[in-house]
């Protein structure tokens, strides 16, 4: 027997409004044309002023409770993933805890960006594995459309605000269920190709999200393959054995070019990116959630998730549903 970090439930949850490209060309210099042949973005979902990080964290929190069939009294330790808190302090964690009425448990956050949610998931399992906690709830949640310069057409038409969660639990298995591996990188040399210009200890602002575009897919594209490749090798399977992958949902584009170094069939790809845009840390929850619910994948499927963000950090896991 093995203990793993296994996937319980899963739930996600997307704020009220949806925005498509041609309203969005009603308020920026942009077109429908432009955005879809680059990025394969077509809607995107806008948070309002009542929902917040912790709100939507907390409504996936609920759904991914559910579906594990636990209660919040279970639950001893929640980790968010999000890169736009609702306050600088406490952290979003506490709030989620605080909203779906879970008792003291271990709550944090992590600031990875689009690579969150893989950070997250890499930190819960290994605290799973040591015995910190029986189940954790994972949550990835942003609000970027709040740190959007709606004057900047080259970023704010890329985002979008969303959650997603899961629930891992430590189970002792006899088979090769649960997270088999997990690989996390980063490279701070490159973090001003994707930053905010703002921060408490800075400029005392919350600040505007800044991006050198090209370079950032050059690096996703590059990435991504590599360290998908790492953690298809320290679990001793190739590409074939793949059934689903779940990228981080920034460019259709990187999602296409990724999947086609590694050899991966598109069937085998879960794109939500034209339904949500990229919405950071929550965008693989997302779609994982989406997948799960719509019958796509089911137990016993190999997943391999994987994500790249500012910083730069990036990373992917391997799990067995
Ligand atoms: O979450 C992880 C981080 N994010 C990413 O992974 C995003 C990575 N990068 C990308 O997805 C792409 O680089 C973009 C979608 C951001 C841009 O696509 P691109 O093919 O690299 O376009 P570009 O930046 O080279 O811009 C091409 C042209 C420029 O015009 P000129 O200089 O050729 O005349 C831009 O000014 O497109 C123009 N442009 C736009 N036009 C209409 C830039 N943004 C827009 C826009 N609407 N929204």
């Amino acid at each position: 027997m093995t203990l793993r970090a296994i996937l319980a439930g899963t739930g996600s949850a997307l704020p009220r409004t949806r925005v498509s490209n041609a309203e969005l060309a009603e308020r920026v210099d942009t077109s429908d044309e432009w955005i879809v042949e680059r990025t394969g973005i077509r809607f995107r979902h806008i948070a309002e002023p009542d929902e917040t990080t912790a709100t939507l964290g907390a409504e996936a929190a609920r759904q991914a409770l559910a579906a594990a069939g636990l209660q919040p009294s279970d639950i001893g330790l929640i980790i968010v993933a999000t890169a736009t808190p609702d306050n600088t302090f406490p952290a979003s964690a506490t709030k989620v805890q605080a909203l779906i009425g879970a008792p003291d448990c271990i709550a944090f956050d992590v600031a990875a960006v689009c690579s969150g949610f893989l950070y997250a998931v890499s930190v819960a399992d290994s605290m799973l594995r040591t015995g910190a906690a029986k189940h954790a709830l994972v949550i990835g949640s942003e609000t970027f459309s709040r740190i959007l310069d709606w004057e900047d057409r080259t970023t704010c038409v890329l985002f979008g605000d969303g959650a997603g969660a899961v629930v891992l639990s430590a189970e002792e298995v006899a088979d090769d269920r649960g997270i088999l591996a997990t690989r996390l990188h980063a490279e701070g040399k490159y973090c001003d190709m994707l930053y905010v210009d703002g921060g408490p200890s800075t400029t005392g602002t919350v600040g505007h999200v800044r991006m050198q575009g090209r370079e950032v897919f050059r690096h996703a594209v590059t990435n991504l393959a590599d360290v998908l490749g790492e953690v298809m090798e320290d679990v001793g399977l190739s590409a074939t054995d793949i059934d689903w992958v779940v990228p981080h949902q920034a460019n259709k584009r990187i999602i296409d070019a990724t999947a086609k170094k590694l050899g991966l069939p598109a069937e085998r790809v879960v794109l939500t990116v034209d339904q949500h845009a990229n919405t950071s840390a929550a965008s693989v929850p997302l779609a994982l959630d989406l997948a799960v619910r719509d019958g796509r994948i089911r137990r016993g499927d190999l997943v391999v998730l994987e994500a790249m963000g500012g910083g730069f950090t990036w990373g992917a896991a391997v799990l067995r549903v």
